[in-house]
């Protein structure tokens, strides 16, 4: 079935838009994080900076009870509507609304590097339970893949860049595993990659790119900007406007809490 043009499918807010652009989460690598962590009926698992619930919906068949932690208001509207089987609660990685070990997992999902900072990483063992498992996720473009329509946009979006790090940056400078190694509670990292695809058109394409942080954060003529010239790009290299396959590796990462603290 044809896709309907984003622009006619109605979103208003930033939450709306964010559901609407941004990618899911492969069935695979949840699957095997599960494995890995011991997810299972009976266990009680936490998606922390849950945003819409992308991953929320992929752990709510998986677990027992998922408690869905989002600080946006507006996030967590989105997520209680389209996850009914999640709760959602108002928190931040720095105080999680949970007690002591009362988590047998945290998730979290494209966004770790927002608060990778020890005290984060000590309340997220805060609320895990001795032994229990910790997965980081991450969402990488592949514009360098095999379709010749996106590969430019990559490019453009490249030469364009200001300010700070993108999130592509931050995560894939490896700074976010400082916590980790000067913590001693957790286990040593472990990783998996699988590649997967979102598919859109071209507008879901623009409004993707324009949910990126570093574009919001442009003044508005230099965003108007780039969707233009992105959109010009797309307009004379994509073989069909109306199917757009957005191609990425998934990166998820995951560990365990130790019994007790390493001094090692
Ligand atoms: C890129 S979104 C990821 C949303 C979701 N996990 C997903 O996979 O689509 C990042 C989320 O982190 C949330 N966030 C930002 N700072 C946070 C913090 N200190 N603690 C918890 N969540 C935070 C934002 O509100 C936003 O919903």
């Amino acid at each position: 079935m044809p896709l309907e043009p984003l622009a006619e499918r109605g979103f208003g807010t930033r939450a709306e838009e964010y559901e609407l652009a941004r990618p899911g989460w492969p069935g695979e690598v949840v699957d095997a994080l599960a494995r890995e962590l011991d997810v299972g009926r009976e266990s009680t698992v936490v998606d922390l900076a849950a945003g819409t619930g992308k991953l929320t919906r992929e752990l709510v068949p998986r677990a027992g009870r998922v408690v869905a932690v989002e600080p946006s208001e507006a996030m967590r509207r989105q997520l209680a509507a389209l996850v009914p089987g999640a709760q959602a609660l108002d928190g931040t990685a720095e105080a999680i609304p949970l007690a002591d070990a009362s988590a047998d997992a945290v998730f979290v999902a494209e966004a770790f590097h927002w608060f990778a900072t020890q005290p984060a990483v000590a309340e997220i063992a805060r609320v895990l339970r001795p032994g229990g498992g910790l997965a980081l996720l991450w969402n990488v473009h592949q514009w360098g893949g095999d379709d010749p329509g996106i590969r430019p946009v990559g490019e453009l979006i490249g030469s364009r860049r200001a300010g700070g790090a993108t999130r592509e940056e931050r995560y894939q400078s490896g700074a976010w595993r400082e916590p980790f190694d000067r913590c001693g509670l957790f286990e040593p990292l472990r990783e998996v990659e699988v590649r997967h695809e979102q598919v859109t058109d071209l507008d879901g394409l623009l409004l993707h790119i324009s949910t990126w942080s570093f574009v919001a954060a442009l003044d508005e003529p230099e965003r108007e900007a780039l969707l233009a010239d992105a959109r010009t790009i797309l307009e004379r290299e994509l073989p069909d406007p109306g199917r757009v396959v957005i191609p990425y590796r998934t990166d998820a990462h995951w560990t365990r809490r130790l019994p007790q603290p390493s001094t090692g």
